[in-house]
């Protein structure tokens, strides 16, 4: 019997990166997989991967920011499967690096509206549901910009310190309800998103090595085991967590 048979995820984020492995993950393991994001022809790439593997997913085109957008999403799962189990709250923007002073209104608003407004609304509509079906589990991507900061990332690292208030709040306000909140806190993880802060600003690729005690970058798949651990019922006492995962990123001062 495979862990998650018969149990309906959604992953925003999901056709690139860590919510792309995340969603392999939950298919090898049984779940059936909504995959939520903008660019629909990398979503359907996943789709059609899992279906091949032999598992079930859809992807619905949702741009998280969007409360139309958002409100359909929710709307298509509940009559494509009438219940979600477990939301992994992952699509993300990293924005153009700068110091704060020198930062746009646009790379706030870009960074904030994603990073923040969109998990918030993602769970508010995942809270609803869940609360209605009686539990379920949600995780959060915040990252370690959201335990720290460091030069260059004022507005990112505002942004997932927000994601990690949520969580602790949103776990607070529906503990007794058999809702778990948690999130991750990815360090330095070979995605889209970091490569291409890389080709941008080479010399970020040994700044950010310097600080892995392990002396790599992470895998998405990494950060996907994490995810399903979260979501299992073997942290059935977690709630309202942060877990790092960052080869020892952020352990020494
Ligand atoms: N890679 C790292 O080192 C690292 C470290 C810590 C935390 N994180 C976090 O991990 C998460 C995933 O990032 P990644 O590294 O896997 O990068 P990625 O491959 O660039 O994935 C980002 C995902 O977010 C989606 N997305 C962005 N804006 C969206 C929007 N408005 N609506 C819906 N989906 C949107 C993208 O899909 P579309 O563009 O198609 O919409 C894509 O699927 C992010 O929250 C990121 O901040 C990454």
């Amino acid at each position: 019997m495979k862990r998650f048979a018969d149990k309906v995820v959604l992953i925003t984020g999901g056709n690139s990166g860590i919510g792309r492995a995340t969603s392999l993950a939950f298919a090898k393991d049984g779940a059936k997989v909504v995959l939520a994001a903008r660019r629909e022809d990398l979503g359907q790439a996943v789709v059609q991967e899992i279906i091949k593997a032999g598992g079930e997913a859809h992807f619905i085109k949702t741009d998280v920011t969007s409360q139309p957008d958002v409100e359909d999403l929710f709307k298509k799962i509940i009559v494509t499967y009438g219940k979600l189990d477990y939301a992994f709250n992952n699509a993300g923007v990293g924005g153009p690096m700068n110091r704060l002073a020198k930062q746009t209104l646009e790379n706030w608003d870009l960074v904030m509206n994603t990073n923040l407004r969109g998990v918030w609304l993602c769970m508010k509509h995942e809270i609803q549901q869940m609360l209605q079906q009686g539990g379920g589990v949600i995780v959060n991507t915040a990252s370690t910009a959201g335990i720290s900061g460091s030069p260059g990332s004022a507005i990112y690292s505002a942004s997932k310190h927000g994601v990690i208030g949520l969580t602790k709040s949103a776990a607070a306000d529906y503990a007794t309800k058999n809702i778990r909140i948690n999130a991750v806190c990815p360090g330095p993880i070979m995605t889209p998103m970091l490569e291409e802060g890389f080709n941008t600003r080479p010399a970020m690729r040994e700044a950010y090595l310097s600080t892995v005690l392990m002396g790599r970058f992470g895998v998405p798949e990494e950060i996907a085991g994490a995810v399903l651990f979260l979501c299992s019922d073997e942290a059935s006492f977690m709630t309202g967590y942060s877990m790092t995962i960052g080869g020892g990123q952020t352990v020494t001062p």
